[in-house]
């Protein structure tokens, strides 16, 4: 495929980064306010691409609510720093202990290394998810991105008929389960209830992503066990290597990604307790899952 396929489109310079996903901009500066038509021709290459990497930026946290503000409402967070407050809506993503300052094997949250899709167990789930680097360990330290469209092609006819009605349940409680963390506390179980998708999203243009990830407890109505399993096989499926993209972050990269279509993950690929990896994030609201 040709990388710069799209250059002419866009007001930026796009190299495509993988069939699958990914493209890098070069060449602007998103810490000056964007126009209406920059914005614009953002989310047009975010439909193309699903992730976008900007490099070379230097946003402060400031700066960064500021650009996310362009695209809708900013999510807050359900989870909890270890002192007990919440995140703030720019948050920081980190394998340094919250106490002694370091790289740990086991950082306070570790449920973004599980795939999953950004607020899944909101009953509105995220659009977009924004990361800025600031800091990245010298090998690895990736983030994988696998792409959910291409995953609903690869189902047969007879899969997709039998998915076509299923709804799944998605809760902040399962997915710290699933994900080994922390239990919910009572709080944050009343504050954010279980809630259903559909278990194959269609998008306005037509187009059917499977909805996936660690934050789902079960399929509804049916078998609890039976269900999971079933969702642990897609999700193997859903998640090979020929529909994923690896992102390698360089300092200085903002990158965004679409929600809706993907699922996402951090990877382990690190000496985690010997680097610090830190990128500030933010998250958009997206509409309900059709
Ligand atoms: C996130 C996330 C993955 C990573 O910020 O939502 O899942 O690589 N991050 O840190
Ligand atoms: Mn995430």
């Amino acid at each position: 495929m040709s990388s710069s396929s799209s250059t002419s489109y866009y007001p930026f310079d796009v190299q495509r980064l993988s069939a699958i996903a990914g493209a890098s901009v070069e060449g602007i500066d998103l810490s000056h306010p964007l126009t209406q038509s920059l914005t614009e021709a953002i989310l047009a290459a975010l439909d193309e691409f699903h992730v976008l990497c900007f490099r070379n930026q230097n946003l402060s946290k400031e700066a960064q609510y500021e650009f996310t503000l362009n695209f809708g409402e900013i999510e807050g967070h359900v989870g909890e720093l270890k002192s007990g407050e919440r995140y703030p809506l720019v948050h920081t993503v980190t394998n340094l202990d919250e106490n002694s300052g370091k790289p740990t094997l086991k950082p306070a949250s570790d449920g973004n290394y599980f795939w999953h899709t950004d607020k899944s167990y909101h009953e509105i789930p995220s659009h977009l998810t924004i990361l800025h680097a600031l800091e990245i360990p010298p090998k690895g330290g990736d983030t994988l991105f696998a792409n959910m469209l291409l995953a609903y092609e690869d189902l047969t006819e007879t899969e997709r008929q039998e998915l076509a009605n299923l709804r799944a349940i998605h809760s902040w409680e399962a997915s710290r389960k699933n994900t080994g963390n922390r239990p919910a506390t009572k709080e944050q179980i009343q504050e954010r209830p279980a809630v259903s998708h559909p278990l194959i999203r269609t998008h306005p243009n037509g187009k059917k992503s499977l909805y996936l990830g660690a934050h789902i407890s079960h399929i509804e109505g049916q078998d609890y066990e039976t269900g999971r399993q079933r969702l642990s096989n897609l999700l193997t499926r859903a998640t090979q290597e020929k529909f994923t993209y690896r992102h390698e972050w360089r300092v200085g990269d903002l990158t965004l990604w679409n929600n809706k279509v993907l699922l996402h993950k951090a990877d382990r690929n690190y000496e985690m307790d010997q680097h610090r990896r830190i990128l500030h994030r933010t998250v958009v609201k997206a509409t309900r899952p059709l």
